[in-house]
C-alpha cells in the first residue's frame, strides 16, 4: 500500500515529506528516519496545516510500529505518541488523531508487552482510516461551502489551507477549488502573504498556480484598503481549533481579517473538518496559542543564507495563531453541516 499526496509519500515502511519550508522554489523530499526527525519537521513547519499534521503523525506511528515490532515495548510507542502530541500546541487535529491511535493501542496490548504483529496491523489500519477519512472530509467541506460563492466573486484567504495542509483537496482552499474547477465559476482569489512565515505567498500562491485559478498576492496589511475599494466580496479561511461557542484559532492575522470584513460588511467564512472541533473547549479564551521563535520576525532563513532586517536583539512577540470571536463569523463550513449564528450552539452535537 502506498499513499501519495502533494506533500506526503507513505508506505508502511517509511514516510517522506515534502519540505514546505523550501517551497515554492525547491521541492525537497525528506525521509522521516526517526522520531526526532519527525518531531523537528513538525516544529519547523516542514510539514504543517492542522489536518495534515494529525494525519502524518498517525501514518508515522504506523511506521514506528513496523520498525519496533518484536524489539521495543508498547510503552515506548505510547511515549513516542505522547511526544508527537506535544509538538505543536494549537492545532487540535494533532491530538485528536494521535488519541485515536492511542485508543487502538490500549485496546490490543498492555504497555509492558513487546509490540506484537496484531498491533502493527491494527495501528496501520487506523492510520490509513484517518488518512482516507480526511480526504473525504475535505470533499464534504468543499461541497457544503461552494454555495456561498458566486460567479464573479473576488475572495480573500489567509495562510495555506489546501492540498499541502490536508490529506485531500484542502479546507478553505478546497472550497475555492470546487467553486472554480467543479462548478466552473469565474472567481478571483486575493492571497494574504501571511506574515511572518508567508504560507500564503509561498504555498497558497504555488497551489493556485498549479490549479490555474486566478489570484493576486497582497500583503496582510492591504486587506482593509482592498475592501474599501470594493475589490473583495467574501473571505474564507481555515482553522486550527474551533471552540464549542464558535470562537476559533487560526493563523495570526485571521482575526484582523475578520474585523476588517465586519467593518466593511463582507461575509467571513471559516471552513474545517469536525476533527478541528475541540469538544472540551467552551470558548476561544481556553485555546492554547503557540508562541514561536523571534528569528521568524527578525528576518528570514533562505536555503543557503539568512537575511536579517531587524536589529538582531530587537525584542519580539510572535504568537503564531489568534482567536477570532464567533460574532465575526458569517458561517462555519464543516464536513457534516454548515453552522451559522442561529445554530452554532449545536456544534457540540457533532461529537
Ligand atoms: O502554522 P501553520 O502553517 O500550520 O498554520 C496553518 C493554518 O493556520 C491553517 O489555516 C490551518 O491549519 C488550517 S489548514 C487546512
Amino acid at each position: 500500500m502506498e499513499i501519495k499526496t502533494l506533500s506526503i509519500d507513505w508506505t508502511p515502511e517509511r514516510l517522506l515529506i515534502l519540505d514546505q519550508t523550501q517551497l515554492p522554489h525547491h521541492s525537497e523530499w525528506i525521509e522521516m528516519k526517526d522520531l526526532e526527525t519527525f518531531i523537528t519537521a513538525i516544529k519547523k513547519l516542514s510539514i504543517r496545516g492542522a489536518p495534515l499534521i494529525g494525519v502524518a503523525s498517525s501514518l508515522f506511528l504506523a511506521n514506528l510500529v513496523q520498525q519496533w515490532q518484536g524489539k521495543r515495548s508498547v510503552a515506548d510507542l505510547i511515549e513516542a505518541a505522547q511526544k508527537m502530541r506535544m509538538a505543536r500546541p494549537t492545532a487540535v487535529n494533532l491530538m485528536v488523531c494521535i488519541d485515536r491511535i492511542l485508543r487502538v493501542i490500549s485496546l490490543h496490548q498492555k504497555s509492558d508487552e513487546k509490540i506484537e504483529l496484531v498491533l502493527k496491523q491494527q495501528v496501520t489500519n487506523e492510520a490509513i482510516n484517518i488518512f482516507q477519512e480526511d480526504v473525504q472530509l475535505c470533499e464534504h467541506i468543499a461541497i457544503n461551502g461552494a454555495k456561498f460563492f458566486a460567479d464573479g466573486d473576488s475572495i480573500v484567504t489567509h495562510c495555506n489551507t489546501g492540498a499541502l495542509a490536508t490529506a485531500g483537496i484542502g479546507t478553505a482552499l478546497g472550497v475555492i477549488k470546487h467553486v472554480a474547477k467543479v462548478e466552473g465559476k469565474k472567481i478571483h482569489v486575493y492571497v494574504d502573504e501571511t506574515r511572518p512565515l508567508l504560507q500564503g505567498a509561498r504555498l497558497t500562491a504555488w497551489e493556485l498556480e498549479k490549479l490555474e485559478i486566478p489570484y493576486t498576492l497582497v500583503s496582510d496589511s492591504m486587506a482593509a484598503f482592498l475592501m474599501k475599494q470594493g475589490k473583495i466580496q467574501k473571505a474564507i479561511v481555515g482553522c486550527d481549533r474551533i471552540a464549542l461557542n464558535g470562537d476559533f484559532a487560526n493563523k495570526i492575522g485571521t482575526y484582523s481579517l475578520a474585523v476588517n470584513c465586519n467593518f466593511h460588511q463582507i461575509p467571513f467564512y471559516v471552513a474545517g473538518p469536525y476533527t478541528t472541533v475541540d469538544f472540551e473547549c467552551v470558548s476561544g479564551a481556553h485555546i492554547p496559542i503557540e508562541e514561536r521563535h523571534s528569528e521568524e520576525v527578525h528576518g528570514v532563513n533562505l536555503k543557503d543564507n539568512r537575511v536579517l532586517w531587524a536589529p538582531k536583539d530587537a525584542k519580539v512577540y510572535n504568537p503564531s495563531f489568534d482567536v477570532t470571536p464567533a460574532e465575526l463569523v458569517t458561517a462555519w463550513i464543516l464536513d457534516r453541516k454548515v453552522f451559522d449564528k442561529n445554530n452554532i450552539s449545536q456544534l457540540k452535537d457533532l461529537r
